[in-house]
């Protein structure tokens, strides 16, 4: 993990209170991003946003050598970020977490599940596991058409399905909806989202081996602070989200 101050090279709005921030970065800090893992990203200096951000990383982007987040604007750091312009300055940590551990995993197809700024994250592994020649089937799910992202970027690696809360665009309904009336073919499957759809992806997909990344709140994101607890599933021991996950194997924590 490192420290680095890096030129932000675009910023753009690209659904409702939602950004994409594209980072520059050297081609050595890309190659060590896998996905999953997330970076910290310090609002501005001074006293008065002491704790950094947590946002996940969406792409990563060797050629034209830059990072790629999506966030949301929830509260005033993430508002403040939102402001920020092309060539402003951004401090960062990076990469931190544990990635989805795809590098020895021999399947055929792979089930992505994500919803709101669960979306993300899912992009970059959809695109590691398409190169491995895995076959991708998400299913990304919003609160309305007014929020969705990334569906046409999701749709040309395999098959997508977007739900929408209140039906103004895909399916009406939650993305465990699709998992209740779709017959689906998959071997692992991966999620990120809320978690209350965690838990329920959890409980649908409970005979299949899967992951699952945790957004929770966070402090110091290097396993200092005990901000980010998840209890393990035996619910003897807690786990940090920051240095034991984000990405935890869904049999693994008690949601
Ligand atoms: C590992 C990890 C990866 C993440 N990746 C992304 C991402 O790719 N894109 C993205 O938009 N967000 C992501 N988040 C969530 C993001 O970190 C929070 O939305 C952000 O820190 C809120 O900061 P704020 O100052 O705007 O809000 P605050 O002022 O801190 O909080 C404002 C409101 O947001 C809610 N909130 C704060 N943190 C979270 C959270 N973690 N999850 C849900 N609600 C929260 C609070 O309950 C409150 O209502 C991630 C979080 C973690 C831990
Ligand atoms: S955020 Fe401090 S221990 Fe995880």
């Amino acid at each position: 993990m490192k420290q680095l101050i890096r030129p932000i090279l675009a910023i753009e709005k690209i659904a409702k209170d939602t950004f994409q921030l594209d980072l520059e970065l050297e081609l050595e800090e890309l190659e060590a991003i896998k996905p999953g893992q997330f970076i910290h990203i310090r609002v501005r200096q001074g006293s008065e946003f002491m704790l950094r951000r947590p946002i996940s990383v969406a792409d990563v982007d060797l050629e034209a050598k830059k990072l790629i987040v999506i966030f949301k604007v929830f509260g005033e750091g993430t508002k403040v970020l939102s402001h920020l312009k092309t060539g402003d300055l951004i401090d960062i940590m990076v990469p931190l977490g544990n990635p989805y551990p795809i590098e020895n995993l021999e399947i055929d197809r792979a089930l992505l599940i994500g919803g709101g700024v669960g979306v993300p994250p899912l992009y970059y592994l959809a695109k590691s596991l398409v190169q491995k020649g895995i076959e991708v089937t998400t299913i990304i799910g919003f609160q309305s058409q007014k929020e969705i992202f990334y569906q046409k970027e999701f749709e040309s690696l395999g098959n997508v399905y977007v739900t929408t809360d209140d039906g103004s665009y895909g399916r009406q309904g939650y993305v465990t909806d699709v998992l209740k009336h779709e017959k689906l073919n998959f071997d692992y499957y991966f999620s990120c989202g809320p978690e209350p759809m965690l838990r329920n992806v959890k409980k649908y997909l409970h005979y299949f081996p899967g992951y699952i990344s945790l957004e929770e709140r966070m402090g110091c994101g290097i396993g200092a602070c005990y901000a980010c607890v998840v209890k393990s599933a035996d619910g003897k021991k807690y786990k940090k989200i920051c240095t034991d996950g984000p990405v935890f194997k869904a049999s693994e924590v008690m949601i």
